[in-house]
């Protein structure tokens, strides 16, 4: 969906940039501009820039920055179009309705009505619970010490033992069978033509998105029996492996680390105990949708899962779905065959936050532990798999130190010299050619040459930008294809449509170009990245070397990819140009 470029820009124009901020940072008058505490990392004096002229933010202390719908993005979680939506609001502007097809139009009324028939169902369960009917519901729950003030949190309810009452309940609302079927609830019975519920005689528990709608529930029964839990399947409203339970109340806890358990009563018990940044994935595996859902609030959680086989197997599943998104993971192991919700009963909430303090483990010494207990290090053949299967693992490892630091401790373990343990692992690397992990590193981790032309695109945009007079003289030399990052090249295509429209450049109008958060951040890294040059002849210089390390990669990414002859000769033209370029940019 998406709203016409004036509209954007009207909104952010009614939405002063110091006045949307001010309701969620104090914020101080100092010389052009405002200052406050960061809301994005804890510090104690301000580092919080806010400039009303460009209508942009910038922390100096953690380098967070944008205009005013990243600063919505990122404080109140929204993607783009909820910060539109969010500002629209805030300026009183009606946003047009969204074109869609006749078979969009279909499907968003069935979604609406399913979010209705899962309040409705929510609200049907809970008033179970607490009537007569629900009486050992209740008792269950008490049994499981669960206060009524987190029974009300969790909107928790009771499925009765009849087994079409939610059928008829949901009928008497006015609901057609074709859309009840869809939400799952309520399944059609071939042979009687008739319909049931899914869930009877189960506890109930509603599972929420991030924004507090229902969109399925989880059924306990109650005691014993199979199968313990029942979910609600796939519908419109409901994807398993999109979603975890509790990240709606976990999202607003804005600790640095998140919690991974395994149930839905361990999300309970936890947040009864005083973690509110605890999730559970919804009785699957872990997924890169659940990693992708995470990582726009931490950048570090806690794996913690049952000690048995399963569990373990669970956990070494989730590592690198979580590390591969750059989200740093650590596991918790619970002494015993305990969960949390059973440990915190035996032991209180104390013991818990000490076990989360002194207990958790980095996935890699987690790894490194049950590779010891699999091989038997006494033996020597045991001991050479120890060392392989470790030092294959250890070139998966991102960052360098954290890599020379397993690696020493590997070594010790192996009981060989660490020279030695590198010494095979380049062997390794060599045998498997395309490591995963080559390629993931590419990707997340630039090369040094790359992140010198990332720098250098920038600070040519930067000057770009800031010195319209330089514009003219400069476009002579580089053209926006030769920015080869894409989001880069956008920017430079804006800055000279404009500049050859005459116009002004805007700069917070720039990053509004941008929908995702990771783009906007990017593009409001080359506005705050300040460039002082000592001289007139360094500042030559250094765009002198921004212009020829740019054009040196693009011309030769393009004639990497061309296989275009006369493309091919304006290609060594270019390069001819280039290397004397020198000349002609001193002179002008
Ligand atoms: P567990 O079997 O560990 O149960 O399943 P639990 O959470 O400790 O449940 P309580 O404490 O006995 O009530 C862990 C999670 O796996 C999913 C559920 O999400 C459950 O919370 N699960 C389990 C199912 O979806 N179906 C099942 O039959 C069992
Ligand atoms: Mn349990």
């Amino acid at each position: 969906m998406y709203y016409p470029e004036e509209l954007i820009e009207e909104i952010r124009f009614q939405n002063a940039i110091e006045d949307v901020i001010g309701e969620y940072v104090q914020l101080k008058k100092r010389g052009n501009s405002y200052f406050g505490l960061c809301p994005f990392h804890n510090e104690k004096t301000p580092s919080f820039s806010v400039s009303p002229d460009k209508q942009m933010y910038y922390c100096f202390g953690c380098g967070a920055g944008g205009n005013v719908y990243t600063f919505i993005m990122q404080m109140e979680n929204y993607g783009f179009i909820e910060a539109v939506k969010y500002l629209a609001d805030r300026a009183n502007i009606t946003l047009p309705e969204p074109e869609m097809s006749e078979q969009e139009k279909r499907k968003t009324r069935i979604r609406e009505q399913l979010l209705e028939i899962h309040i409705h169902a929510a609200r049907y369960f809970y008033s179970n619970l607490h009537a007569k009917r629900g009486k050992k519901a209740l008792e269950y729950l008490e049994n499981r010490k669960v206060d009524k003030k987190y029974q009300k949190v969790f909107g928790l309810g009771y499925a009765t033992i009849s087994r079409n009452d939610l059928y008829h309940y949901l009928m008497s609302k006015g609901y057609q069978e074709e859309v009840l079927s869809q939400s799952g609830l309520v399944i059609p019975e071939k042979r009687s033509r008739g319909y049931f519920d899914r869930f009877f005689n189960r506890l109930m528990f509603p599972i929420f998105d991030v924004h507090n709608r229902i969109i399925g529930f989880g059924g306990r029964v109650l005691g014993d029996g199979q199968p313990k839990y029942l979910n609600s399947p796939e519908t419109l409203l409901f994807d398993k492996s999109k979603h975890l339970y509790g990240l709606n109340i976990a999202r607003t806890a804005r600790k640095d680390q998140i919690l991974i358990v395994e149930g839905y009563m361990d999300v309970i018990a936890l947040q009864q105990a005083g973690f509110s940044n605890v999730v559970a994935s919804l009785g699957t595996a872990f997924t890169p949708y659940h990693a992708q859902l995470l990582r726009r609030y931490v950048r570090e959680v806690v794996l913690i899962y049952d000690s048995d086989e399963a569990g373990i197997r669970a956990a070494l599943r989730a590592i690198p779905i979580l590390e591969n998104d750059g989200i740093s993971t650590k596991v918790l192991k619970i002494p015993g065959q305990q969960d949390p919700d059973d440990y915190i009963k035996q032991y209180g909430s104390e013991a818990f936050k000490e076990l989360i303090e002194r207990r958790t483990y980095t996935s890699m010494e987690f790894e490194i532990e049950l590779m010891i207990k699999k091989y038997n290090l006494n033996n020597p053949d045991e001991k050479i798999g120890f060392i392989k299967e470790a030092g294959k693992r250890l070139l998966q490892i991102k960052s360098n130190v954290a890599q020379e630091i397993y690696t020493q401790e590997v070594a010790k373990i192996g009981g060989i010299p660490v020279e030695t343990l590198k010494k095979e692992m380049v062997r390794y690397q060599q045998i498997q050619p395309i490591h995963q992990n080559t390629i993931v590193k590419s990707k997340k981790e630039p090369l040094e040459k790359d992140i010198g032309l990332h720098k250098a695109q920038r600070g040519l945009l930067y000057i770009l930008c800031t010195e319209p007079k330089l514009y003219k003289l400069l476009q002579k030399y580089i053209q926006p294809q030769d920015f080869t990052d894409v989001t880069y090249q956008q920017v430079a295509q804006y800055i000279y449509t404009v500049y050859n429209h005459n116009k002004k450049i805007d700069e917070a109008g720039i990053v509004a170009r941008f929908s995702t958060l990771a783009e906007q951040q990017k593009v409001s890294a080359i506005f705050t990245g300040k460039i002082h040059f000592q001289s007139k002849e360094q500042k030559q210089k250094i765009i002198y070397d921004q212009i020829k390390l740019i054009k040196q990669a693009s011309i030769e990414y393009r004639s990497r990819t061309t296989t275009d002859l006369k493309e091919l000769q304006k290609l060594i033209e270019e390069k001819r140009q280039l290397d004397h370029m020198n000349i002609s940019l001193l002179d002008g």
